[in-house]
């Protein structure tokens, strides 16, 4: 994973719990790469996941409860990061339905070595969007936090369904996103 999603992650453990907890969290997940990320390096995965993990038993807050708290926050960075994104972007769905094909291709341009996972969309009606997350790497909770910050972001009224597709991991699952009418 890119060295952002690991800055903007320890940011929010620091503004959250404190600089000691992100210390502490550090510390115990035994990383790698010692914890001294840069934006611009790329980590292992494995490591996002033991940090989440010990931020987990630390706080006492479930894993998958940290893992979208952390995707409603970073939407809310890539809103003052990638401004471009946002232009003539009206709507929930709109934005979500460009992840695909132009988002996260314009992503793979700037960082040619970032993973990113793939989604595949369905629109059964006008006020209905379904998206199918599949990645080599288990962050559906992730997605589902991403998602939320989305909707957050456009003050729309919209509820998500998830089903999982691989519940061993969280690697795949399937959003049923409802406009309220
Ligand atoms: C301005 C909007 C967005 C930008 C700039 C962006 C960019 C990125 C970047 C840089 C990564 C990290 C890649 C890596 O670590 O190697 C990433 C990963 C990811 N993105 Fe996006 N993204 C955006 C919106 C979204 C949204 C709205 C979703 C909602 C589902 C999403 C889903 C994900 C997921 C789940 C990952 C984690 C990797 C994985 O699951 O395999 N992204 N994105």
């Amino acid at each position: 994973m890119k060295g952002m999603v690991f800055t903007e992650f320890l940011e929010m453990v620091e503004d959250e719990f404190g600089w000691e907890v992100a210390d502490e969290i550090i510390e115990e997940s035994n990383l790698p790469s010692g914890g001294a990320y840069t934006s611009v390096g790329t980590y292992p995965h494995t490591e996002m996941v033991s940090l989440v993990v010990n931020l987990s038993k630390k706080t006492e807050v479930a894993v998958p409860d940290l893992l979208k708290a952390y995707g409603r926050y970073l939407f809310k960075r890539f809103n003052d990061a990638y401004g471009t994104f946002f232009e003539n972007v009206e709507s929930t769905f709109d934005f979500l339905q460009k992840i695909e094909n132009y988002i996260h291709v314009e992503v793979l341009k700037l960082y040619p070595e970032a993973e990113l996972p793939s989604f595949d969309y369905e629109r059964p009606s006008e006020n209905q969007l379904v998206m199918f997350y599949k990645s080599e790497r288990p962050f559906a909770d992730f997605a589902e936090g991403l998602i939320q910050g989305c909707i957050l972001h456009f003050g729309e009224s919209i509820t998500i369904e998830r089903e999982d597709l691989n519940e061993a991991n969280g690697s795949e699952a399937k959003f049923i996103l409802s406009k309220a009418v």
